[in-house]
């Protein structure tokens, strides 16, 4: 197999494994849960019980309970990508004079990325507490659509305020809830959602200029080494032009590293943007993403034994699913980013 097949189909295969952890990740039942029970269920006579054991405890450590993984994952790959910038390409840049400032921006993205990163992780989302349920439960008015007054949390034996959810990793109800993020292992709630946001953006901005610059400087090395005039002599004797193919290998050839980070950045660029641009939308029009997955239909579990959502029995409106809770973009932004505060009520 010659190498760009190799190449692709390697890059295909993260691809596939970055989209199925972002797409899954905090859900109860993913194709890999499904693919590893069923694999176990076959090598469950062949394997000893230790070892049974220890996969199924290592799996719901990982994927059901809180975990710090991810956030570790984060920083190593964040880390690989930074060293390989700071010690091949900014030299390199620094030669073919990029000037100072720009090549500064990566390490200034990083730094606020850094604190997003860090409110994500440490605010609490909104917590439903014992002391702070009757302060939250003002905060928005049950629609009796997707949230009905009165419903109890079986776990939390408190009163579920408007658009809360229990979340299942962390053992708690949530006030508006939007998902479990693995990769800040914390979830995404009414007080940490423009973190969340503000992070994403500085996700995209850091790839986004790194692979530019990153580009920029492998554009010269190409520039610079007369590729595009060479020609080589084909096996009829004929003199050809070197193509595109010729100059991505003899690239990936002499910078082997800082061609795989930069399929690696583009590739990050394009995803976290996407979810982004979902996250903006969803901010723009007042739902969370919770709200979202319930509103496309799907139905209840006391009508549908099978449905993994809950509440959603009485006849959903089918006029204006989408729209329901906007009231003005830019009012619907503003509380992502001055959240509405349980109201303390003096008792009288
Ligand atoms: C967002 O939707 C909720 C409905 O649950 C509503 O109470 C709230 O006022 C809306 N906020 C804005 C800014 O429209
Ligand atoms: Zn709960
Ligand atoms: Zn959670």
């Amino acid at each position: 197999m010659d190498f760009l097949t190799l190449f692709s189909i390697y890059v295909a295969v993260v691809l596939a494994c970055i989209v199925l952890v972002c797409r899954y990740s905090g859900q109860q039942q993913t194709p890999l849960t499904l693919v590893f029970d069923s694999i176990s269920k076959v090598a469950a006579p062949f394997t000893p019980q230790w070892l049974q054991r220890l996969t199924q405890w290592s799996l719901h450590r990982l994927f059901h309970q809180r975990n710090n993984m991810f956030i570790y994952l984060h920083i190593l790959l964040e880390g690989a990508v930074y060293v390989e910038f700071t010690c091949e390409v900014f030299g390199f840049c620094r030669e073919m004079d990029t000037t100072l400032i720009s090549l500064s921006v990566p390490y200034v993205l990083l730094a606020l990325k850094s604190s997003f990163f860090y409110l994500c992780i440490k605010r609490d989302p909104g917590t439903v507490t014992k002391k702070r349920v009757a302060g939250q439960l003002h905060v928005y008015p049950y629609d009796r659509r997707l949230f009905h007054p009165g419903v109890t949390c079986p776990t939390c034996q408190l009163i579920k305020p408007a658009r809360s959810k229990h979340c299942r990793l962390c053992n708690r109800c949530v006030q508006r809830f939007d998902h479990h993020c693995v990769w800040v292992n914390n979830c995404i709630g009414a007080q940490n959602t423009r973190y969340f946001l503000l992070y994403l953006f500085s996700v995209c901005a850091m790839a986004g200029d790194i692979a530019l610059l990153t580009g920029d400087m492998l554009l010269h090395a190409v520039l610079r080494s007369g590729l595009l005039s060479a020609s080589f002599i084909d096996a009829d004797g004929q003199q050809q032009p070197v193509g595109p193919l010729f100059i991505i290998q003899h690239l990936f050839l002499t910078f082997p590293r800082i061609v795989f980070m930069l399929g690696f950045l583009v590739f990050v660029f394009f995803l976290l943007a996407g979810y982004a641009l979902f996250h903006s939308y969803l901010a723009l029009v007042n739902q969370t993403s919770n709200e979202w997955y319930k509103s496309r239909g799907y139905t209840c579990q006391h009508c549908h034994p099978t449905s993994v959502v809950d509440h959603l029995c009485s006849p959903a409106p089918d006029q204006s699913r989408r729209f329901y809770y906007g009231r003005g973009l830019l009012r619907n932004l503003g509380e992502i980013f001055f959240p509405l505060r349980p109201v303390h009520k003096k008792d009288s």
